[in-house]
């Protein structure tokens, strides 16, 4: 391995370290382990995620790194510290933020996301990519679930770091994220060389469901089995694990995890009122174009009965409009 590479792994792994040191013997860390126990996070799972905290200071990490015969250009290139631009010089890159480190899949740490004390923005500052770090090639704590994976066939997809600590501990192992809610290619590869099944639980809100479907296709052509796990509005997996507990959880959102051609309609569902004639008919003009693609002559009958109560319309008019709709589709 190239030199550079070896010492700035050597930093990461001295630095993830030292945050997590600061976070739970000093006084430093004393707001960020309040702020992290009221969000539900136990000794456990700090040391089992090695949280950390960065201290709202400019050279705590600048003078450590130095102690240790660092070069600081080197460590500024590598993302743990920032080139100040008069005087010249460096300072820490993360200052007073929660520290997660991010690892690479042999559990060596390559980055780092830091998480604001409570509101602010922006809410995540990221380690920049690197030689080490490259952001669509990672998934969020796979060095950890991987054996998880592997044993279960498949693996459950958050888009927060907190999600998946908050999953892992609830016996959810199989537990990983993307850098955010964005999934390339190459992570949906990576995946697929571990398991053939993958359950996106994504935030209840709008933006975590519009991810959701986006991410649907990539898995999908890797290969993977896609289901979704289903949250309220407004909920995220860790929200809904500290609310309901973990049995629960893996009961209702896990085992109960839908198929993506009914998460489909669900949101198809949510953008239409059924009480009015246009509303029912425009649904189902949608939802025959979600179902007719269906290679399954059983699966489209499951869908269209369904759509059929929905709309209170018979299933033989809707299987003749889906299979005049297949029909053009070929
Ligand atoms: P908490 O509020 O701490 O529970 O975070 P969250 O994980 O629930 O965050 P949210 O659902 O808002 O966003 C999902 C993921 O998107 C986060 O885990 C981050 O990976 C990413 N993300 C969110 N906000 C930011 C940001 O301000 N900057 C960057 N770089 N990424 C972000
Ligand atoms: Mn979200
Ligand atoms: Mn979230
Ligand atoms: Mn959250
Ligand atoms: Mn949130």
């Amino acid at each position: 391995q190239h030199p550079e590479v070896e010492r700035l792994l050597q930093a990461y792994e001295v630095t993830a370290k030292l945050y997590h040191f600061l976070l739970k013997n000093t006084e430093h860390g004393k707001a960020a382990m309040e702020y992290l126990r009221s969000r539900g996070f136990t000794d456990k799972m700090i040391d089992q995620f090695q949280i950390g905290y960065a201290p709202n200071r400019w050279d705590t990490l600048v003078q450590f790194l130095e102690k240790r015969s660092f070069e600081l250009a080197e460590m500024e290139k590598g993302g743990l510290l920032s080139a100040r631009h008069e005087q010249g010089g460096y300072v820490d890159r993360f200052r007073d933020r929660v520290m997660f480190p991010i690892w690479n899949r042999n559990g060596k740490v390559i980055a780092f996301a830091g998480r604001i004390i409570g509101e602010g923005q922006p809410k995540y500052l990221n380690s920049p990519e690197t030689r080490l770090f490259n952001k669509s090639r990672t998934l969020y704590n796979l060095h950890q679930a991987k054996p998880a994976i592997r044993k279960l066939g498949q693996a459950v997809l958050f888009e927060g770091y907190g999600d998946v600590i908050a999953a892992w501990e609830a016996g959810v192992q199989n537990a990983t994220a993307g850098m955010g809610t964005a999934l390339t290619e190459h992570q949906a590869t990576m995946l697929k060389g571990l398991c053939d099944e993958v359950i996106i639980c994504y935030d209840g809100d709008s933006a975590g469901q519009a991810a959701a479907l986006k991410n649907f296709p990539i898995l999908e052509n890797a290969g993977l089995h896609v289901k979704v796990g289903l949250l309220n509005e407004g909920m995220d997996p860790d929200d809904f694990i500290r609310q309901h507990g973990s049995d629960r959880f893996k009961r209702q959102i896990i085992d109960g995890a839908v198929s993506t051609v009914k998460f489909k309609l669900i949101y198809l569902r949510k953008n239409h009122i059924l009480l009015e004639e246009e509303g029912r008919i425009a649904y189902s003009r949608e939802a025959l174009k979600i179902i007719a693609p269906l290679s399954s002559p059983t699966e489209r009958e499951v869908y269209l009965r369904e759509v059929s109560s929905e709309v209170k319309v018979d299933y033989e008019t809707l299987k003749q409009e889906c299979n005049l709709l297949r029909q053009s589709l070929q």
